[in-house]
């Protein structure tokens, strides 16, 4: 049994030996922020030494295993290392960027990409990887923004468990299954004005209703590790959260798994005026529950010195040792330390089936935002294509930020799928227009803008005015979005919007396809250009299964994690927003909107087209009573009214309309994906139950409240057809 191997290695430990299992170096001994200064001979005399419990980034077979023999033929209770990285969206073959992949709504294949990454990392030595990033965020300005799900905790939550379980397997102890982390806890999306690492104005109300659900589901789903965040929320560093971290994630939700902080952050509570001095921030850190430290130095250097003055109790140490050692029982470390460093691996692993599940996967996570006179999918008939703009022939940005080990230039760009796609039976032209406007060379540079030169508009131009149909490019290069990338302008960066309104002066038959991380504004684009082709950082497969979707060999259906503003002024915006004692009001100003451009998002959050079209019957309800213990079912009527099978993803919302404290005017509380043949209706069905409707009350408790609800049901969160009913309970 694990806890009494647990416990019996514990009992073997000195005080030096469990501060050691609660540091984590980093490998390269590359710093990527403010750091330790404990120099490399220095810290490889410490792994020796049994003074370090875990390391990230140490890459490859040999890499893991020379660390790992440091600590096997040096130290005294040989207690394996742990080896972790951030395998984002893939280790090698790399998938949609998570907001993206997230579009395709589909948990089963997200399930898989979190597999194969699992594979492909444990293979290469690593161990646990820092993912997945479950911050809800509301806000297209903040970079991050693409590392997570978007803005909706239903919808997050379900991913978040998928992930996990696609990671973690079934059993850790399986040599193909790593570690996984849920990260940041907590608040990190919601930085005030979309600037990253900044300040977190949230009240109870929002932390438990919106942050905290998939975070919660995370730690149900068994989840081996929590990573603590860079933020504060409300005054407090959420590295020296206690509430959060002691009390609700390690108390209320009983989770016995380890909580590592974020780089440093244990001494960037300096920085936040919340610790006097690194070793302040120690003691801070581990009473709240942060087990471990990030590269931070504090533990390493005080806590030792924290326990011996008596201002820490041994006890607290005790615990988080416990959970650092449960988790490298439960992988297996401790009946092979080189389980993951075994260069057999590699042989078992096919690159090429993988690539093409990264295919499937980036096409089902394309959008279809517009489609007017169904100019998509392209006809055969079409036999002359301009394929025009920066990132058409790019084959870096589609790989994204957080790549891991994607190479550089690896993705399959659009140009090239266009080509793969249509042979030599349609005459393809490029040219390249712009740059997207930025230079940027790697994770941790910054972004060089180039705003101006349009030295290349005028072959632009010429390319396409001898098309019939423009295939316009544009977006974002890998790096402009991503930890840092915090933007006050989302829109088509550079000269790229300038560069689409020439070409549509010469030719109007545009399909503008968008490559990016974050949201984009694209107002004048959606009221101009015909179709528009969501398309994100797609990964490796990215212009092969652009190419799928463009030329209908597959119907696309994802739909959109987070809303599309019409001005980045409107941000943060999110369709579970509260009605407020204003909502509107067609004749007077005095309501809550902008009295220069509409409240609501362009594309809302949910939407999305396919190449065939639904109807939606009104929703039918078994009853109209709800009771503590009973159900109602919701019997949604889905016809595909178009020509083509398609598939479609069906979504119901609840809206509580009285209650304790304000509620969203709607919440995604289930969904389901049907595939139709033209012409077939499909009643899909959702029951109800009490369960759904509990919320954080004014009683500071997860309950429902009996009265009247609104079931809302429809293919977007904009386009709903309501129903109502009544819980008593
Ligand atoms: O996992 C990341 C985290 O999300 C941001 N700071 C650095 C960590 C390790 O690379």
């Amino acid at each position: 049994n694990v806890e009494t191997k647990v416990d019996s290695v514990l009992s073997l430990m000195t005080l030096e030996e469990k501060v050691g299992q609660m540091v984590q170096y980093n490998g390269s001994w590359d710093l990527t922020g403010p750091a330790s200064n404990v120099d490399a001979k220095q810290k490889e005399e410490n792994i020796k030494s049994g003074k370090v419990g875990s390391m990230l980034n140490v890459l490859s077979v040999d890499a893991t295993r020379q660390a790992q023999e440091l600590v096997m033929n040096n130290s005294r209770l040989k207690i394996p290392l742990m080896f972790g990285y951030d395998v984002i969206h893939g280790y090698k073959t790399i998938f949609p960027v998570p907001l993206g992949e997230t579009a395709s709504w589909d948990l089963e294949a997200m399930e898989e990409s979190a597999r194969i990454a699992a594979l492909e990392s444990a293979a290469h030595g690593v161990n646990w990887t820092f993912s997945p990033m479950i911050d809800i965020s509301r806000d297209a300005r903040w970079g991050r923004i693409m590392e997570g799900s978007g803005e909706d905790p239903y919808l997050t939550s379900k991913v978040a468990v998928a992930k996990i379980k696609g990671y973690q397997g079934n059993d850790l102890a399986d040599a193909n299954t790593i570690a996984a982390t849920a990260k940041h806890f907590a608040g990190y999306g919601f930085g005030e004005a979309g600037r990253d690492y900044n300040t977190v104005h949230i009240g109870e109300n929002e932390l438990h209703n919106t942050i905290l659900p998939p975070f919660k589901a995370a730690a149900e789903a068994g989840v081996a590790t929590f990573m603590n965040a860079f933020n504060d929320i409300d005054g407090t560093p959420a590295t020296g959260h206690k509430i959060l971290q002691r009390d609700i994630l390690k108390g209320d939700w009983n989770w016995n798994g380890f909580i590592v902080s974020d780089w440093a952050s244990i001494p960037e509570m300096i920085y936040h005026g919340f610790a006097r001095d690194k070793k302040h921030a120690a003691e801070i850190a581990v009473k709240a529950g942060s087990d471990m430290d990030m590269e931070g130095g504090a533990y390493e250097n005080h806590l030792e010195d924290l326990v011996k003055s008596g201002e820490i109790d041994e006890e607290l140490l005790d615990d988080s040792v416990r959970r650092i050692l449960r988790v490298k029982f439960k992988l297996g470390l401790f009946d092979d330390p080189y389980k993951y460093s075994n260069p057999e691996m590699l042989k078992n692993i096919s690159f090429e089936e993988h690539l093409k599940t990264a295919r499937d996967i980036a096409s089902k996570s394309i959008v279809l935002l517009k489609n007017e006179g169904e100019l998509l999918p392209l006809k055969p008939s079409v036999k002359n294509i301009a394929v025009i703009g920066p990132l058409a022939d790019d084959k870096n940005s589609p790989i994204g930020n957080w790549r891991a080990q994607g190479e550089e230039n690896s993705a399959v760009s659009v140009l090239e799928g266009i080509k793969n796609a249509v042979g030599n039976n349609v005459r393809v032209t490029y040219a390249k227009g712009a740059d997207h406007g930025t230079g940027v060379k790697n994770f941790l540079l910054p972004l060089e803008i180039n705003e101006t030169d349009k030295s290349g508009f005028a072959e632009a131009i010429e390319v396409a005015k001898n098309a019939e149909v423009v295939l316009m490019v544009l977006g974002e290069d890998a790096f402009q979005t991503g930890e840092g990338r915090s933007q006050v302008e989302i829109g088509l960066m550079g000269v790229q919007q300038e560069l689409l309104e020439e070409v549509y002066k010469v030719n109007k038959n545009i399909v503008l396809v968008l490559i990016n991380g974050r949201p984009l504004e694209i107002s004048w684009a959606a009221e101009n250009i015909p179709a528009i082709v969501e398309a994100w950082h797609l990964g490796s497969e990215s212009g092969n299964a652009i190419a799928d979707v463009l030329f209908g060999k597959y119907n696309p259906s994802g739909k959109l994690p987070v809303s599309f503003p019409r001005n980045v002024g409107q941000e943060p915006l999110y369709y579970n927003q509260k009605n407020t004692g204003r909502p509107y009001s067609a004749e007077h100003v005095t309501y809550s909107g902008y009295t220069d451009v509409e409240k609501d998002a362009l594309y809302p959050f949910g939407y999305g087209l396919s190449y065939t079209t639904f109807k939606y019957g009104v929703p039918q309800l078994t009853s109209k009573k709800l009771t503590q213990e009973g159900s109602i079912t919701v019997t949604v009527p889905v016809t595909n009214t178009g020509k083509l099978k398609g598939k479609e993803v069906v979504q119901l919302y609840i809206r509580d309309l009285v209650a304790s404290t304000t509620r969203p005017v709607k919440e995604l509380k289930a969904f389901e994906m049907v595939e139709l043949a033209p012409g077939e209706t499909r009643d899909v069905q959702f029951e109800i139950d009490e369960k759904m409707l509990q919320f954080y009350t004014a009683n500071k408790k997860w309950e429902s409240e009996e009265g009247e609800f609104e079931v809302l049901t429809g293919g977007n969160s904009r386009d709903l057809q309501k129903q109502e009913f009544n819980l008593n309970k």
